[in-house]
């Protein structure tokens, strides 16, 4: 829109309000991440940012920028690759793209708890590799939904429609924690707001979905675990952070819980020979919450909306209150 600063790779016409305005786009045509050291040197005086979950916006790209920049758009629900503080004093304002990608997160979050309660990658591989030798009453059994109590740790919009869908499967009771009770949201599911350490006591089945915080970092740690009953699945699709992996290795490995689902580690990619890949009741999955064809086209399109109405100094569709 500001094209004075701008270096000139790309021209992308957007139709706005009726009219065809005009911006300068220096584009990281790649589906990889952009090198840290390109991305330093190319955010040189732009005026607008569209970033992924993958690129740490932070105190050194802000330098980089310079005062030129007034908004960061992201294309993903979480934020907390954000130098929300430093951002937030320069008064760069931020985009970002939740609700279109509720439900393929609720659903992937869904996939990932049957795939680990009843073991499905485990059980795939033995018919693979010749393990399946004769139907077994006790072999490759797991632990199912019906009659459980399931604990959402965050029931924000992600941890609402996990509920929701994991209803008709037979949950008999669903606790939550969070920053705060909820109770009109709760009422949906008649979920009971409870301390996290009861939460951990009585859940047959735990869902991480809250957004990472310093109130949430580690927060699911060997306290945690050891409440925990040895039947029980943990599935964590929000952050990897929220835990405290050794944690989670050791509770998983000593069989102080069942098994465990994780959608986001840390770091990621996880190294192949980490200790959490050797556990058989570790479902391991490369952060693909939002990923349907669909969805990720949406985030796109936002992003790209969030942006181009903050630099045109409108509200943006989806703007992060800073
Ligand atoms: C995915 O993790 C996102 O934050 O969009
Ligand atoms: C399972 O296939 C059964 O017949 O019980």
């Amino acid at each position: 829109e500001d094209q004075q600063h701008l270096e000139h790779r790309k021209d992308l016409q957007f139709p706005s309000g009726g009219t065809v305005r005009r911006c300068r786009v220096l584009q990281w045509d790649s589906e990889e991440p952009v090198p840290r050291a390109e991305l330093l040197s190319r955010v040189a005086g732009v005026r607008g940012l569209l970033c992924l979950l993958s690129d740490r916006i932070d105190r050194e790209v802000l330098d980089a920028a310079g005062p030129d920049l007034k908004v960061i758009s992201t294309m993903s629900v979480g934020f907390d690759h954000l130098a929300l503080d430093e951002i937030k004093k320069r008064g760069i304002r931020v985009g970002y793209t939740p609700d279109v990608l509720t439900d393929a997160t609720a659903e992937l979050s869904v996939a990932l708890l049957l795939s680990a309660c009843r073991r499905l990658p485990e059980a795939a591989e033995q018919v693979r590799s010749g393990g399946w030798t004769t139907w077994k009453p006790l072999w490759m059994c797991g632990y199912g939904l019906s009659d459980s109590t399931v604990g959402i740790i965050g029931l924000g919009r992600i941890g609402q429609a996990v509920a929701r869908r994991l209803k008709p499967f037979g949950v008999r009771k669903f606790l939550y924690t969070g920053s705060g009770p909820k109770p009109e949201t709760a009422a949906e599911f008649g979920a009971e707001f409870v301390p996290l350490t009861r939460l951990a006591e009585e859940s047959d089945f735990v869902v991480v979905t809250c957004a990472l915080t310093p109130a949430t970092q580690g927060m699911c740690n060997k306290d945690f675990f050891s409440r925990m009953k040895k039947t029980s699945v943990f599935v964590n699709t929000s952050r990897g952070t929220v835990v405290n992996q050794e944690d989670l290795y050791n509770a998983l490995a000593q069989g102080q819980i069942a098994a465990a689902g994780l959608d986001v580690t840390t770091p990621e990619p996880l190294p192949t020979d980490h200790p959490l890949l050797s556990l058989k009741n570790c479902v391991i999955l490369p952060h693909i919450g939002s990923a349907t064809y669909a969805t990720r086209n949406t985030m796109a399109v936002l992003a790209a909306n969030n942006l181009l109405a903050g630099l045109r100094g409108e509200p943006m569709p989806h703007e992060l209150k800073l």
